[in-house]
């Protein structure tokens, strides 16, 4: 379907209409602080930077629902509570085994949350428990799926260690390594948190007309899987293999102006807030380098960055969290149609922030529509259409 063409509409006594609503300030927020110029991102009053070096994504998510960082006491109950519900209940498990090997993970994903309200053992109304019980889970429902699809027995979540090392040790069913744990980590921490993206937007949207957290999620899995927001990331790595499979001696500067010439979106760039490098993409592009040399991969990397520099010169337009993020898991041999659920199972966390603030101070979001079609037609009966 063609968009709309506006053009022969009189917008000017409604200065207030932006597509997309782009650069419309709908709530106030204390959970993040994007200046779209400079490239920085703020989670609650730390800069992605500070976070990056010295955190945790289990203190990230702490920092998120409460807006400020835990006691070690209150990271170790948290830890703890995480832990306590990794295990998946036996109807998700059996909804999982039953899914067509080809699904897409984010569908099945989208649908085991769903599930989750009913399978859970907590007052749906719960918001606290379900946001634990939802960031704990979707790791393991993600690598359940991966494992059922492969052939390979569930793996059952670990008796201690973080979400990034548990994740990495249901998927794979072996102790992953320190610099692995640490980078899955890092993306975690990365992921979390962006302000009004479409899907927090989602997710504030169902919270505002008092719905439960559990459908808040399930709206915004389904609008993050989508390539122009958290699906680029799967899509960046398929392009890139494509690319691969041409052959070696392959020019990613042709290749992107080629692209560019068919007026093709190149996944993993632009941004509609950030007008200059997104600052999550300096730390990916930083773990893709060094585990694209560890792991063989710097073709892979080479060509990341001539599209890099071929889409600054040629369209002033720069690589967004998706860019790099596809190579830092291809590296570390994750499938790429899981890169997104890995998106998702960060953003829970920014999400069920979000709905909680939403909550606390809640009016019903419905925003207007200019319309657009004809008005008072008369009725023609079916015979004469
Ligand atoms: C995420 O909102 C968030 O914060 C999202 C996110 C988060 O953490 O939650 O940051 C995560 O979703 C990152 C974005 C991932 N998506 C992609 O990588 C898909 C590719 N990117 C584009 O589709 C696009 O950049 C968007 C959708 C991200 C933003 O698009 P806008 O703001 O609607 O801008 P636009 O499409 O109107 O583009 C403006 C111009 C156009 O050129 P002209 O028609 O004016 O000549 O820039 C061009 C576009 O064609 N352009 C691109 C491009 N992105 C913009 N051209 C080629 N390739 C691209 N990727």
């Amino acid at each position: 379907m063609a968009p709309h063409d506006l053009s022969s509409f009189d917008l000017s006594d409604k200065p207030f209409i932006n597509l997309g609503l782009d650069g419309i300030v709908a709530f106030s927020t204390k959970k993040s602080f994007i200046d779209g110029q400079k490239g920085e991102l703020i989670y609650a009053g730390y800069n992605i930077d500070t976070l990056a070096e010295y955190a945790t994504f289990e203190e990230v998510c702490f920092l998120l629902w409460n807006d400020r960082l835990p006691t070690q006491h209150e990271l170790d109950e948290l830890n703890n509570a995480l832990l306590a519900e990794r295990t998946l209940p036996q109807a998700v498990v059996s909804f999982i085994q039953t899914c067509d090997k080809d699904a897409e993970p984010m569908g099945v994903l989208r649908s085991a949350v769903s599930m989750l309200s009913e399978h859970d053992g907590h007052d749906i109304a719960d918001t606290q428990a379900a946001t634990i019980s939802m960031t704990a889970k979707m790791p393991a429902m993600i690598a359940a799926f991966d494992r059922v699809r492969r052939g390979l027995e569930i793996v059952s979540p670990l008796s201690s260690g973080s979400t990034a090392e548990n994740f990495l040790y249901m998927l794979n069913g072996e102790a992953p390594g320190a610099a692995a744990i640490k980078t899955m980590d890092l993306c975690l921490i990365l992921h979390a948190e962006h302000g009004m993206n479409a899907s927090t937007f989602v997710a504030r949207s169902i919270a505002s007309t008092m719905s439960d957290i559990y459908s808040a999620v399930t709206g915004a899995i389904g609008s993050l899987k989508g390539p122009l927001h958290g699906g680029a990331n799967t899509a960046v790595m398929n392009m890139l293999l494509e690319m691969q499979a041409k052959g070696d001696d392959l020019d990613p500067v042709e290749e992107v102006k080629g692209k560019l010439a068919r007026k093709e979106k190149i996944m993993g760039f632009g941004h509609r807030v950030y007008k200059t490098l997104d600052p999550r993409a300096v730390h990916l592009q930083k773990m893709s380098k060094q585990l694209s040399e560890e792991t063989g991969h710097m073709k892979l990397y080479e060509w990341s960055v001539a599209m890099l520099e071929t889409m600054k010169s040629e369209k002033n337009i720069d690589a967004n969290v998706d860019f790099f993020s596809a190579t830092v898991y291809y590296s570390i041999g994750i499938q790429p149609d899981l890169y997104t659920c890995i998106f998702a199972m960060s953003r829970v966390s920014g999400w069920t922030a979000h709905f909680m603030e939403q909550s606390d101070n809640n009016r019903l979001i419905r925003p207007r529509a200019m319309y657009i079609a004809d008005k008072n037609l008369d009725w023609t009966p079916i015979e004469q259409r």
